[in-house]
């Protein structure tokens, strides 16, 4: 039986109603799944856009071990000083130098070192990123960690699925984030890395990608500015698990989950004998 490590990856945590699934959430699927490492993507975590000094305390005092982050990581200038300066935290590495913070964390956790790396995609998103394949090309030869995990922050699920293709065999995992939808496309590709083009969201499912509804039909309906605000009701918690074979880097097992804040222990208890 190979010696695996197992990863957690929680979708884009939205405002509030996200954080306060996680401090369900989080030390249930610990319980549970036995996790190695528990990662969330935070960009979203301070009022929908941005993070703050707060809600990353917050976050990491649910049991996150780590943050990464993505286009919205910004938003809030409080946010920067923590993106330099807190070492749980990664942002797209592909952002031009200097930006504030880091594109990967090499960790050199008991089990084995794990390398963590957050790359952006350009597909319908800002061009100021340097292209993501050659980024992560660079980033395969720099380290030296069999288990690798990436979180593609990327609008376009064909560049996302192109990057899976890319990547697969050189790193244990490539998830995708920034849609804040979850596709059904969880699986092993053929030379072993786990894939999913997006894990989706952690906040209100009654929501447009975790805000209130009204506001951003209003900005459709009428093109006016109409302020978006996060959404409160039935938090949800999107995550997919990884277990990676410490010997070789391959992903051995990837299953993506939806939570329900009322049910998550029950819904853990019914899949229990699913897992390995
Ligand atoms: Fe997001
Ligand atoms: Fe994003």
């Amino acid at each position: 039986m190979p010696n695996k490590f197992r990863i957690v990856f929680i979708g884009d945590v939205c405002g509030k109603p996200g954080r306060k699934i996680l401090k369900n959430g989080v030390p249930l699927l610990r319980a549970f799944l036995q996790p190695d490492l528990v990662i969330a993507n935070g960009e979203n975590s301070a009022g929908g856009l941005g993070i703050t000094r707060a809600t990353a305390d917050e976050m990491f005092a649910c049991g996150l071990d780590l943050l990464t982050g993505g286009n919205h990581i910004w938003d809030k200038r409080e946010g920067l000083d923590l993106i330099e300066h807190d070492m749980r935290i990664v942002r797209p590495g592909n952002y031009p130098d200097g930006v504030p913070g880091r594109g990967s964390i090499l960790l050199s956790h008991h089990k084995a070192p794990c390398l963590i790396v957050n790359v952006m995609g350009r597909v319908f998103m800002e061009p100021v990123v340097d292209n993501p394949f050659t980024y992560m090309s660079k980033v395969i030869k720099e380290y030296d960690a069999k288990v690798i995990f990436v979180d593609f922050h990327a609008e376009a699920s064909a560049e996302k699925q192109a990057m899976g293709f890319f990547l697969d065999g050189h790193v244990s995992a490539v998830l995708g984030t920034h849609t804040h939808v979850p596709t059904a496309d969880f699986r092993i590709l053929k030379k072993g890395t786990a894939y999913q083009t997006d894990v989706g969201m952690t906040g209100s499912l009654d929501s447009v990608i975790g805000m209130r509804s009204e506001p951003v039909l209003n900005r459709f309906l009428t093109g006016m500015y109409h302020k978006f605000e996060v959404a409160g009701d039935n938090p949800i918690l999107d995550c997919n698990l990884i277990d990676v074979d410490i010997n070789t880097g391959k992903a051995l097992y990837t299953r993506a989950f939806r939570f329900y804040n009322e049910t998550i222990e029950e819904q853990l208890n019914q899949c229990a004998s699913e897992i390995p």
